[in-house]
């Protein structure tokens, strides 16, 4: 009887050993973060300052792995890619989730927003969390909201009235908001991978695009665009997300510091799409390589009053409540 306790005792305590040597030799949980955009943007710092906190907070059990420039997804194949567990983070633009919600289309109306403060006030609100939540039956979990900015419209020919648009095609992304914002001004939208937008416009295969200063800067549209209208007419801003599957998998303790860590990265890139804002801009300007149309007042009214129709025809989709919710955003 001794003879088999201790036997027993043995094999208990060896199995403990062999666990505990297991785990110790444990591979890291490899974490691949996915985007579109440069190194140098604020999704893109964001995404390096996510690996290194990971890198000194989780040293041994995470290893972030990022793929910028589209160079293993594009936006319209990353979010699939994540469902198949291919990718497990990605930060695309809010424009690109048609397929998984449409609620977040409220995000593309023209000229909802006065500036990024009123975005982020939403964003940060009841109505704007449970935003985050829509993705949530098709499999995927909004992890937070990050800023890139206001878009600005760039074509080869001067835009000041919306007239000038007129005739014009522009590159949009995956977004009906869009496609119905470039039809209000009776011009042709045509949505297009993030990827060709520098070889549609150097070709002249599209006359225009909206996007953001430090898009438009990374990307350098503007070396091949003879003008861009600083119209702040839209936000372009995107939702950090991951597959259900792969983050309830996780371990509660990793699930949670990476958690925190990607709070403190989306902090820092929101101060670095604020500051980039400005700077991109003025390195557009300073390069003398396009021309930068500043508008009158009444000249971004026109803008306004042809553009923003456009939310009647999604008051019914997005929900007149969070429309109003938006709306009032705007009120400090
Ligand atoms: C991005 O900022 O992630 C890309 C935006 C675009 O497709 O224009």
């Amino acid at each position: 009887m001794k003879i088999k306790m201790s036997v027993l005792a043995l094999a208990t305590a060896a199995v403990f050993a062999l666990s505990s040597l297991s785990s110790a030799f444990a591979e890291p949980i490899k974490l691949k973060f996915s985007h579109v955009v440069a190194e140098n943007t604020p999704k893109g710092q964001m995404a390096t300052k996510f690996k290194d906190l990971v890198a000194e907070r989780l040293k041994g059990k995470v290893v972030v792995e990022i793929y910028p420039n589209g160079q293993l997804f594009g936006d319209n194949k990353v979010l699939e890619a994540l469902l198949l567990g291919d990718v497990h983070l990605a930060s695309p633009s809010l424009s690109k989730f048609k397929k998984y919600t449409k609620k977040l289309q409220i995000f593309d109306l023209p000229f909802l927003f006065n500036d990024m403060a009123a975005a982020e006030r939403f964003q940060q609100s009841e109505a704007g969390q449970s935003l985050l939540k829509t993705v949530e039956k098709k499999g995927l979990i909004g992890l937070g909201y990050m800023h890139n900015g206001m878009k600005q419209l760039s074509a080869a020919k001067a835009l000041h009235t919306p007239a000038d648009a007129k005739g014009l095609k522009f590159r949009i992304m995956s977004s009906d908001v869009l496609a119905a914002q470039f039809e209000a001004l009776a011009a042709t939208p045509l949505k297009k991978p993030y990827s060709e937008v520098f070889t549609l416009l150097q070709t002249k295969a599209i006359d225009g695009q909206e996007n953001t200063w430090s898009n438009i800067h990374s990307k350098k549209f503007y070396e091949v665009q003879d003008n861009i209208t600083s119209s702040d007419h839209g936000l372009l801003d995107y939702m950090v997300v991951t597959s259900a599957e792969f983050w309830k998998g996780l371990p509660d303790d990793v699930r949670t510091e990476l958690k925190k860590a990607l709070d403190e990265s989306i902090a820092f890139g929101n101060k670095v799409a604020a500051e980039k804002s400005k700077s991109d801009k003025q390195a557009i300007i300073d390069s003398k390589r396009t021309n930068v149309i500043e508008l009158s007042k009444e000249e971004r009214q026109k803008w306004i009053d042809t553009m923003q129709p456009v939310w009647k025809k999604f008051e019914a989709i997005v929900g007149k409540d969070m429309l109003d919710a938006a709306i009032a955003s705007n009120k400090e």
